[in-house]
């Protein structure tokens, strides 16, 4: 088996990154796949998302970290036994992240709803350029209607980069489940549920 890698990176702390791979992570098992999440983000919160998730007696992924250097061993070893393998990165574009990329099948790139972030995506979208490799931009805690959330699409649509159709609400239920190592499709139904499903469709069809 060759699984393929999606890696979740974006200079700017905060704009959703852990939140997207973990509900990436929830999103891929519900569709039957299975699912190893990579952790190279000194912070560990995706660590600990998992570890809760694993307190609660829920083992339907593998989990492992790695540094910079380590993430090209690890990543194809992960490749070999899993369909689907997501990296969480941590808030800093530099040769760090170059591992990542060059093992990434896509890059998904959140930006949260404000310009602070539509300026941080620019490093992190020429590093993915050089690698050759695909970008899907994700605006986060989009706020529909709102004169910010018009200027971020205009901005993000004047860059080269592609950008999901999907957009993810700003709302509470990311941030209580992410707290207690859940996605947001395990509380049941409602607009992160199917924003979830919406954009697990598009990155499936990206890979
Ligand atoms: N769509 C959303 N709606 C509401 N809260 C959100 C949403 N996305 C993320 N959050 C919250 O915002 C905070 C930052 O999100 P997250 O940790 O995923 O960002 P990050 O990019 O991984 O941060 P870091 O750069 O520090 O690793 C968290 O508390 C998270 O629960
Ligand atoms: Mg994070």
């Amino acid at each position: 088996m060759a699984g393929k890698v999606i890696t979740v990176a974006q200079q700017k702390g905060g704009s959703g990154k852990t939140t997207i791979a973990a509900n990436l992570a929830v999103a891929f098992v519900r569709a039957g796949k299975s699912v190893a999440l990579l952790d190279t983000d000194p912070q560990g919160s995706l660590g600990r998302w998992f570890m809760a998730r694993h307190g609660d007696g829920i083992a339907d992924m593998d989990f492992s970290t790695a540094s910079a250097w380590g993430v090209g061993y690890e990543c194809e070893k992960l490749k070999k036994t899993c369909d689907i393998v997501i990296l969480d990165t941590p808030p800093k574009v530099d040769a760090d992240l170059r591992p990542s990329l060059k093992i990434s099948d896509l890059v998904i790139v959140p930006v949260a709803s404000s310009q602070v972030d539509v300026w941080a995506v620019e490093s992190v979208l020429d590093l993915v350029a050089r690698e050759r490799k695909t970008a899907l931009v994700v605006l986060n805690r989009f706020k529909a209607g709102t004169r910010v959330g018009t200027d971020v699409t205009a901005a993000i649509g004047d860059l080269d980069v592609a950008l999901a159709e999907t957009k993810l609400g700003n709302r509470v239920v990311y941030a209580e489940t992410l707290g207690l190592g859940r996605g947001v499709q395990e509380r049941g139904r409602g607009a992160a549920t199917d924003e979830m499903a919406a954009l697990l469709s598009e990155v499936e069809a990206l890979l």
